[in-house]
């Protein structure tokens, strides 16, 4: 064995980790400022290619794939290696897995604002880069689950359980949603049709919200969690349950998405079932996650990173008890198309899945880079900005959201509507302020985290990361 088997490949590790850093500023910058055109319209400069309808897929893709995905293959990666005692499967593959995801994501920053769209929601990209998303994500799954069968450990962390159903999941719901007839390089229609389409498209929708935006951050929190709180998973028999009920459960629930649609009535209903009883698995989880700190609370006061893995799992606890209640008919009926929905989506995307990636770059960085964070007390720093960043942001929302709501069903005794549609936008503004407010604050902690992250990159040591002799424990 020379010196490369013996160690862990950290490469494309600190490439992707360093990446999530830059994407969540890009994403988020873009976040903040279509959350300004909302307030304030004339933020538009009006530029075609910086108006509402073309910036704000840009900011979901940047924020999602660019941000979330680069924190997912930088931590997957990562824990994979450690946890099955091996180097990476396939490294070559997974330098390409790095460059092609980069390539996919400037792909994506050219084209949206040039408008060019399937018009798909979250599966925006024309049928040409849908093809090299197919090819780095197949990659990406040889990568993965070639670790996992070459490794030196008999059992499959659970972290790895969720990785790998993230990985699988993602691809037939890409594949399947993404099936399209191209007219020319630039334009496609989708293979399905009417309602058809608009079951594939949230059948897609929701599966990325539960598979790309929650099984995969719950393997972040399997693994950077235990090993921050330096305290095993509180029950490790729970996450194996949680983990089957998730899976099953939340494939069935995307009808929520189409309440009141031409979709058949009992399809509608079913969603609402399967999304009412995904309350349970996504409870095993949040509690599971809290209960791992039993012994070790007393670290919340001292320990920053701890402080944005546990904020990050009450966020996940509050948006998925919230998701189940806006899946009810009655109360979607109010829901749907006002800022509460937006509320919600931000509850689970910056207060779950943003808090949960920075606190795992937080633990990372130092470790691939050799050396100490360069400031822990502006790791604090960030952690406050942000969650009062995220509580503007969200409870803004909320209070529009339900505003909304209720102004556009007003009627008065003669039946007549007691407000136009004019007066609930001109409601709206002060809580649009507070929500680009929050927004701002978010965004100035992740330039906190940019400075910090470049300063200890600065003195960066080699780093020898040996890979235990087989038989011990990891
Ligand atoms: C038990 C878990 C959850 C359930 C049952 C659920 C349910 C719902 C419901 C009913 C809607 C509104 C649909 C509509 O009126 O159009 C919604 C929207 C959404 N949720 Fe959740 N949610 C859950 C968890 C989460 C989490 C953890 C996240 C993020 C990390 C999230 C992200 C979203 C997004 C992005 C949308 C907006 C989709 C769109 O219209 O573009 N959800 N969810
Ligand atoms: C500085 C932070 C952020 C700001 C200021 C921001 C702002 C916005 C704004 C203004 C919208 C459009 C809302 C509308 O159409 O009414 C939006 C939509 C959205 N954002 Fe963000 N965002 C931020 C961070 C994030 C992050 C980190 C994620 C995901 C990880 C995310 C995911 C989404 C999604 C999925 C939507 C579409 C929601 C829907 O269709 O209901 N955002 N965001």
């Amino acid at each position: 064995m020379n010196d490369e088997t013996m160690t862990y490949n950290y490469t494309v590790v600190r490439q992707f980790a360093v990446m999530t850093v830059i994407w969540g500023i890009v994403g988020m910058t873009v976040g903040v400022l279509i959350a300004s055109q909302m307030a304030w319209p004339a933020m538009n400069f009006d530029t075609p290619w910086l108006t509402f309808g073309r910036l704000r897929p840009l900011h979901t893709n940047a924020v999602i794939f660019a941000f979330g995905g680069s924190a997912l293959f930088a931590t997957s990666y990562y824990a994979v290696q450690r946890t099955c005692h091996v180097r990476l499967f396939a490294p070559k593959l997974a330098a390409f897995t790095f460059w092609g995801w980069t390539t996919i994501i400037l792909l994506a920053a050219i084209t949206l604002p040039l408008g060019i769209t399937s018009s798909k929601e979250y599966a925006e990209l024309e049928w040409p880069i849908d093809i090299l998303i197919a090819v780095v994500w197949v990659s990406y799954a040889i990568v993965f689950f070639g670790t996992v069968a070459t490794r030196k450990v008999k059992h499959i962390y659970v972290a790895n359980w969720f990785f790998g159903a993230f990985i699988i999941t993602v691809a037939i719901l890409h594949i399947v949603n993404s099936a399209a007839v191209p007219v020319s390089l630039f334009k496609s229609y989708s293979a399905y049709a009417g309602v058809q389409d608009a079951m594939i498209q949230w059948w897609y929708g929701h599966n990325a919200v539960g598979f790309f935006l929650t099984a995969g951050f719950l393997g972040i929190m399997y693994y950077f969690l235990p090993k921050q709180a330096e305290r095993p998973v509180y029950s490790y028999r729970l996450s194996v349950v949680h983990f089957w009920a998730l899976s099953f459960t939340y494939i069935w629930a995307g009808p929520h998405h189409l309440h009141y649609t031409a979709l058949p009535d009992w399809t509608q209903s079913l969603g609402m079932v399967f999304s009412l009883i995904l309350l349970a698995p996504s409870w095993g989880g949040m509690i599971n996650g809290m209960m791992t700190l039993s012994g070790a609370w007393d670290k919340l006061r001292t320990d920053p990173i701890l402080k944005f893995m546990i904020v990050s799992i009450s966020f996940y606890g509050m948006s998925t008890f919230e998701g189940p209640m806006m899946a009810i008919k009655t109360v979607n009926a109010l829901s749907h198309y006002t800022d509460w929905t937006v509320g919600h989506v931000h509850s689970g995307a910056l207060g779950w899945v943003a808090f949960i990636s920075i606190g795992a770059i937080y633990f990372l960085i130092p470790r691939l880079f050799g050396t100490e964070m360069h400031s822990k007390k502006l790791i604090e720093m960030h952690f406050w900005i942000a969650t009062i960043g995220v509580v503007l942001y969200i409870t803004s929302m909320w209070i529009s959201g339900i505003m909304q709501g209720l102004m556009w069903r007003a009627v008065n005794t003669d039946g007549t509507l007691t407000y136009s549609f004019v007066e609930s936008v001109q409601s709206m503004h002060p809580f649009y302020v507070v929500r680009f407010l929050g927004g701002a604050m978010f965004l100035s902690g992740m330039l906190i985290m940019a400075y910090n992250v470049f300063k200890t990159i600065a003195k960066r040591q080699p780093v020898v990361a040996t890979i235990p002799a087989p038989a011990a424990a990891h």
